[in-house]
């Protein structure tokens, strides 16, 4: 037998005589069967204490690889090695056909000095010294699971919450806790969808969770976003599941007009399908009466309305929740279970503080002072400088809006001249699944991310990139 031990390099001899002994074994050097020199020959082969051979030995024999026969000697022991040396090499580990047919992620559009990117909210208003305090008093050793559902008062706050200010009709009962609207929209899709049905979702629209339907063997359908929100007469009449936005179109901008709203909640019914509502930004509002949800207009029980804290807070504290009608609630329950079991109990603890005790209230006024500011920039502008080629898409919540071309414009040239002047911002097509198909173009501008005295100039560094030389 060929056996090289090297005792070159970092950790106790022990560990690298057993360490290499394994590996051969594992990768078929040594195989089942074979007898291991004595460990006296070995260590005097190494020049170390024969002792140091023995323990390594002892490990061996201990997880299975070696075994010893009494007068015979010491003997592989792990069958393993010997298949994996007849067998023909094999290729490296693929995922399943459905997950590789995703195609590569999306790259993601890098920050600039300038960051017009939409979906980033502030995060130097993130109220960090609140948080400290809530999230400190709530860090306490828990031995057990918790309820996949969620914290029990931060379920009631979230409730009580939603029903306050985008009149969702919930008790805590009715909420479930996520990591994120990401993973509700997820769990919502796992518990209603099987491989091979249609899924509808807006286009232009939200790509993660297009990729999401995608990723679970749905077959998507984009549906045309007009004036009033998704053309419900375009949705496939196959369709099971239909994903909207209708507070603030993701990217669009729009709201869903009421006329829309009971259309869709009609076709749901007729067709016996279920309608997701991503409500991700619309605590935000630049108006005064905010559109009721579908979810609190929805009398068949057909909707699941989807919250996160993402925008009003942070998107790395994956906090969000839905709303299910009674019949899906053990379902979606049990999917949370399979899934991760349940969130994180500190973070939501300190969260449900943070509702109960005001503080969600306070700092969502005075940010949405702050978003309401730049806002109202991004209007101005629209009606000044940047007015002779783009319209701004009306929007009145959220963290960003789009600018639709009205005269002709290298957006994509746009779009690069920017970056060069170290400004962050994506053309409307990148939101589209069919590019080639795209209705009309223009730019998403977020302003949740850029600071407030910035936007001026960053809105100026936009007209001049579309200004002809
Ligand atoms: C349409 C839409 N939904 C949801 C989210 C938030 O997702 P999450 O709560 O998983 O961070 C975003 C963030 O950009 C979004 O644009």
């Amino acid at each position: 037998m060929d056996l090289h031990i090297s005792l070159e390099g970092p950790g106790d001899r022990t560990d690298r005589i057993y360490r290499q002994l394994r590996d051969a074994i594992l990768d078929g050097r040594l195989r089942h069967g074979e007898r291991v020199p004595p460990s006296r020959a070995l260590a005097r082969d190494l020049a170390v204490a024969r002792n140091t051979v023995a323990a390594a030995y002892d490990r061996l024999v201990g997880d299975g690889f070696l075994a010893g026969r009494a007068g015979a000697g010491t003997f592989v022991a792990y069958r393993g090695s010997a298949t994996v040396a007849r067998r023909a090499p094999v290729g490296p580990l693929r995922p399943s056909r459905r997950f590789a047919a995703l195609g590569p992620e999306d790259p993601a559009t890098p920050p600039a000095r300038y960051d017009l990117r939409i979906g980033h909210p502030d995060a130097s208003l993130f109220p960090l010294a609140a948080w400290r305090r809530l999230l400190g008093r709530s860090l306490h050793a828990s031995a057990d699971y918790h309820d996949p559902s969620g914290l029990p008062p931060l379920r009631s706050a979230i409730a009580r919450h939603i029903g306050l200010s985008r009149s969702v009709r919930a008790s805590g009962e009715d909420v479930l806790v996520t990591s994120g609207a990401q993973q509700a929209i997820d769990l919502v899709a796992r518990v209603l969808i099987e491989p091979g049905a249609t899924v509808a979702v807006e286009e232009p629209g939200y790509r993660p969770v297009r990729r999401l339907f995608a990723s679970l063997g749905a077959r998507v359908a984009g549906v045309p976003v007009d004036a009033d929100g998704i053309v419900v007469d375009l949705i496939p009449p196959s369709a099971r599941l239909v994903y909207v936005t209708p507070s603030h179109q993701h990217p669009l901008g729009i709201a869903m007009s009421l006329e829309r709203r009971s259309a869709l909640l009609d076709w749901a019914q007729e067709h016996r399908a279920a309608i997701v509502e991503d409500d991700y930004d619309s605590e935000f509002r630049y108006s005064d009466r905010p559109l009721e949800p579908l979810q609190s207009l929805d009398r068949a029980g057909r909707v699941i309305y989807v919250g996160t804290f993402s925008k009003t807070l942070l998107p790395s504290l994956r906090l969000g929740f839905l709303v299910a009608p009674e019949a899906l609630r053990p379902a979606l329950r049990a999917a949370r279970r399979i899934a991760d079991w349940h969130g994180e109990p500190a973070a939501q603890a300190a969260l449900a503080a943070f509702i109960d005790e005001g503080l969600l209230q306070r700092h969502l006024r005075s940010v949405g002072r702050v978003y309401a500011a730049r806002h109202d920039l991004l209007v101005r502008a629209a009606r000044g400088p940047l007015a002779p080629w783009y319209t701004l898409v009306p929007s009145s919540a959220g963290l960003h809006a789009a600018l639709r071309c009205t005269a002709p414009v290298d957006v994509d040239g746009v779009v690069r001249r920017l970056r060069a002047a170290d400004v962050a911002l994506e053309p409307l097509t990148r939101f589209y699944a069919e590019p080639r198909r795209v209705p009309d173009q223009g730019l998403a501008i977020g302003f949740g991310a850029i600071a407030t005295a910035d936007l001026p100039e960053a809105l100026d560094r936009l007209a001049a990139a579309t200004r002809p030389s």
